[in-house]
């Protein structure tokens, strides 16, 4: 047997001098009355910062965050999806990566728990943060609780409406809990003046956040698509490298789903940058369609146009997506790193329907009874597609997946799925 401890690595993977090209930097839009990239001191812990800013290739985990990272049950489980290869009577084998089996259900932990750490160690008692679904706010919520710092979720308003466990799970880990668009802060009230009724997005929240930490000296937290993120990500894609290989296992196709981009990037990059690993499927989804689209360009990640201009896939930084969809994967933009692979042809993507998504999620309940969180069934559905295609051309794949969280929190979404699109019988 493997000890947990030699699985789960001792540094975290930064891709960045490892991509085909330069990639575009951070920048000042121009013009502007104040600095983003100086007004970043006050907004991230500074090790956060100083992470986000690093061309080096591999970074140490400090040992406080590898022993966190044990407690939590790192290295999570990869598994053989052996009945739905049967099911689906594909000649390929289909492994997953189960993020869903960390405490809080989802692979956002990973980067709560160092960025937490790195707020603590520099004295901060109080993190803020935005969340749509609840995932990340929950993760930060419990990586608050374990430093004993005070937390602040600003959760999208129609999410806070819709998943009332997830508020329910953030405030038991002891973090306040705001329906953003809030009036606790100036950004929040403008959008309030011009539609009270507006059902937030993870872009206002994301300001509303940063907004409030740095009104009260607090620290922000940040929760996907900064680079940073993706680094601390990466013990995903490098424990399933190990864990391949102590199967015998090579990886031809690796898919996981993009919201913003963090469990892809965590999940596949160890891979791209090791050579390891034929293709790489990145997929969204088709309600919020940033790959075929979204422009590539210099926007802002948060709509008040608080942080610096980043070079990504976008659809506008006041995107609102439609209030109607369950699956998920609703942020406008796409981290830098991964625009950059796609643009170049290294990552493909792919978007699919919320029909399809639901349909993919029945059949992995049906075949290996986890409940998939729906940002996941999205890579589900994706994992389905390619798994029948190595049916038709008879080859033996190796697709690896990264099932990036449970549903079982996320009920509700299945449900309206279900309603909508008649699919209960
Ligand atoms: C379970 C799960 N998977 C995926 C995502 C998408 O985010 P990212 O692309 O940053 O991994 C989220 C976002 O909240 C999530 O909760």
């Amino acid at each position: 047997m493997v000890k947990e401890d030699e699985i789960l690595p001792k540094y975290w993977y930064n891709i960045i001098p490892d991509l085909p090209k330069p990639l575009p930097p951070p920048r000042d839009p121009q013009g502007a009355d104040f600095s983003r990239i100086d007004l970043l001191r006050s907004i991230l812990p500074k090790e956060v910062l100083r992470q986000q800013f690093t061309i080096e290739r591999y970074i140490k985990i400090p040992e406080e965050v590898r022993d966190r990272y044990l407690s939590i049950g790192r290295p999570t489980p990869l598994f053989r999806a052996k009945r739905l290869e049967e099911y689906l009577k594909t000649p390929a084998r289909i492994y997953f990566k189960y993020e869903g089996a960390t405490p809080t259900g989802s692979h956002k932990i990973n980067t709560a728990i160092p960025q937490a750490y790195f707020a603590k160690e520099e004295g901060i008692d109080h993190v803020v943060t935005e969340t749509g679904a609840g995932q990340w706010g929950t993760a930060v919520a419990l990586a608050a609780s374990m430093y004993n710092m005070k937390s602040t979720i600003f959760m999208v308003k129609v999410s806070y409406e819709q998943k009332p466990m997830r508020r329910s799970i953030m405030q038991l880990y002891g973090a306040n809990v705001y329906a953003s668009p809030t009036n606790l802060t100036e950004y929040g009230k403008k959008i309030l003046e011009t539609n009270p009724q507006h059902p937030g997005s993870l872009g206002i929240a994301m300001s509303e956040a940063i907004e409030y930490a740095l009104k009260n000296e607090f620290r922000y937290l940040v929760g996907s698509v900064l680079d940073v993120v993706l680094l601390h990500q990466s013990v995903i894609g490098q424990e399933t490298i190990t864990q391949l290989d102590l199967l015998g296992e090579d990886a031809d196709i690796l898919i996981g789903c993009v919201g913003g981009g963090s469990n892809f990037g965590g999940f596949t990059y160890p891979f791209i940058g090791n050579k390891k690993g034929k293709r790489y499927i990145a997929v969204s989804s088709a309600e919020i369609p940033k790959f075929s689209k979204g422009e590539y360009k210099y926007d802002f990640p948060d709509s008040a146009g608080l942080l610096p201009l980043v070079k990504m896939i976008t659809l506008g930084k006041d995107y609102v997506p439609p209030p109607i969809y369950a699956g998920g994967l609703r942020y406008h933009g796409v981290a830098p790193t991964l625009s950059l692979l796609t643009k170049e042809g290294i990552v493909e993507w792919r978007e699919y329907n919320e029909r399809e998504i639901f349909e993919a999620a029945k059949i992995f309940m049906e075949n290996q009874g986890i409940v998939p969180a729906p940002e996941s069934a999205h890579a589900i559905k994706a994992v389905v597609d390619e798994a029948i295609e190595a049916r038709k051309n008879n080859e033996r794949k190796v697709i690896v997946f990264n099932l990036s969280g449970h549903g079982l929190l996320d009920l509700s979404n299945y449900e309206s799925m279900m309603k909508r699109l008649n699919g209960n019988g």
